[in-house]
């Protein structure tokens, strides 16, 4: 079982535009010819925090037309917030707050042998590092520069924390790198 950060990055580190926009990412290639179908099916718990779940309320019919449901994930996620978020209709939520440590044994329950995916933000996956807890980074890092928006991962990690170990070109919109996290 492995906790694993899996998102998508612009070349200059950027998740979403500071207004949380994902427009720049759709264009660059099809979810389901990338690692997404196979990395979905090894996850048994998710975590995600406020803003990012909130991109998924406020985009559901994105979502719908990309996966074909509102709330794709079978799986259980904790959402971090302290805000108020509405529970979306059928999904597995619990919302969640403070030390990402006690979360995630409930997490590692409930994933069993499979692995955890902390969907995002950036300074979330960061405080799973943080505590130790983060097993790997995978980036697909799309061709585009957004010059400004959410960070990928604010954190400063020098070498040799990050072992690169897979990269895999994706057409001429994307590459994914994967990385291992020594302790
Ligand atoms: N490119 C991709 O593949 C990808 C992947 C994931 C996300 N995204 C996008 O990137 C953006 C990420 O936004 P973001 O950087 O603002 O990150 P975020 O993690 O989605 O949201 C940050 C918020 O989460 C809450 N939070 C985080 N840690 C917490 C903790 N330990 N306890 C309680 N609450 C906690 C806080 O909300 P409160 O204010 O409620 O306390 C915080 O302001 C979103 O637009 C999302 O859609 C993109």
């Amino acid at each position: 079982m492995k906790t694993q950060y899996y998102t998508a990055s612009s070349i200059d580190g950027f998740i979403a535009t500071e207004d949380d926009s994902l427009e720049w990412l759709f264009p660059l290639g099809d979810l389901n010819e990338s690692s997404y179908p196979n990395f979905i099916a090894e996850v048994g718990a998710l975590a995600m925090g406020a803003s990012t779940y909130e991109w998924m309320v406020r985009n559901a019919d994105k979502v719908a037309a990309e996966t074909g449901s509102c709330w794709p994930y079978k799986q259980p996620v904790w959402v971090f917030a302290t805000r108020q978020l509405p529970l979306i209709e059928s999904s597995d939520v619990r919302f969640v707050k403070g030390d990402v440590r006690a979360v995630y044994k409930e997490m590692c329950v409930a994933a069993g042998a499979k692995n955890i995916w902390i969907v995002g933000g950036g300074d979330l996956a960061g405080q799973f590092y943080d505590a130790g807890l983060l097993d790997e980074l995978i980036i697909q890092i799309g061709s585009v520069t957004l010059g400004r928006g959410k960070q990928v991962f604010p954190r400063r990690v020098m070498s040799p924390t990050l072992r690169l170990f897979s990269v895999r070109q994706m057409g001429v919109g994307m590459v994914e790198l994967r990385y291992e996290v020594g302790r």
